[in-house]
């Protein structure tokens, strides 16, 4: 029988957890604020950046909202998120990606204190993360973490393979497969003989970015399959990198989509945020 792995459960019960430590720190005075940031309206960021405001609301985290135009220029944001790294009260800086094509991501990134990037972004972040220090961990790759954990799938001594190798996914997702001492294989678009690197996979990580893309002759029998795919196809429904239908029987675990991944990024967001108050002390 093959497990589903339920995101959904697995982020609620996170969210629960974190709602009475926000609760217990409210007790002490601490009260803790996320600035999120969205440029434009991509209607993808619109949807993303309204379930973190939800995700605050329910945990007790103020959010503070900034919706600012397409046209805003790049110094505009630099100086607005300069003034948030300056506020006492403002835990947590998080600038919605994409940005418009005019504004440098990378240096937008690089402008929000390391000790405010509940993103896990800044790359102090992420060298702290390669070298094992203390430091944010970007949301998605740790969401998949815990529900490695919370589901007890040991990755000590797997082989575990990441499809892709972006800077959100695949390669902190890579780091944290390590930390927990499994044996990493990274692969992406110009990989030679795919299939053959990915089904020699125990954990398979998918993040490629194409629908349905992995089909179950990628997948060896009885692997753990995560999917961080999200897509919507021409009947406007949800599917993920991985064809769920054929590779969710030869498998002992999967993520389905929607209700695996996704709701993940949302809680290690959140998990984020209630750190962020440890880190600034
Ligand atoms: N765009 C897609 N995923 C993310 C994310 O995790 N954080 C931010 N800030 N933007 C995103």
């Amino acid at each position: 029988m093959t497990q589903i792995i339920d995101g959904k459960a697995i982020s609620a019960q996170i969210k629960d957890e974190l709602k009475g430590k926000v609760a217990e720190m409210k007790e002490q005075g601490i009260e803790i604020c996320l600035a999120v940031i969205q440029v434009g309206n991509d209607p993808a960021s619109t949807v993303y950046v309204g379930k973190k405001k939800k995700a605050c609301e329910y945990i007790g985290i103020k959010s503070l909202a900034y919706e600012l135009p397409e046209e805003t220029g790049e110094e505009e944001l630099l100086e607005l998120i300069g003034k948030l790294n300056g506020r006492k009260d403002v835990n947590g800086i998080l600038v919605q990606l994409p940005l418009p094509k005019h504004i440098a991501e990378e240096k937008v990134l690089a402008a929000i204190e390391p000790v405010k990037d509940v993103d896990g972004f800044h790359v102090q972040n992420v060298g702290s993360l390669c070298v094992g220090k203390k430091g944010f961990v970007s949301c998605t790759p740790a969401g998949i973490i815990q529900l490695l954990k919370r589901y007890h799938i040991e990755i000590e001594g797997k082989e575990c393979v990441v499809i892709g190798r972006s800077n959100i996914v695949g390669k902190p997702m890579a780091l944290l497969l390590l930390q927990e001492n499994g044996t990493v294989t990274v692969t992406h678009s110009r990989t030679k003989n795919l299939k053959e690197v990915t089904s020699r996979a125990d954990i398979l990580v998918v993040a490629i970015g194409k629908p349905k893309m992995i089909t179950a002759e990628y997948v060896k029998e009885g692997a753990v399959v995560i999917d961080v795919g999200i897509h919507r196809n021409a009947d406007n429904k949800l599917c993920g990198d991985v064809d769920y239908e054929s590779v969710a029987p030869k498998c002992s675990a999967i993520t389905p989509v929607p209700g695996g991944v996704g709701p993940m990024t949302i809680a290690m967001l959140m998990y984020n945020c209630v750190e962020s108050v440890a880190l600034q002390q």
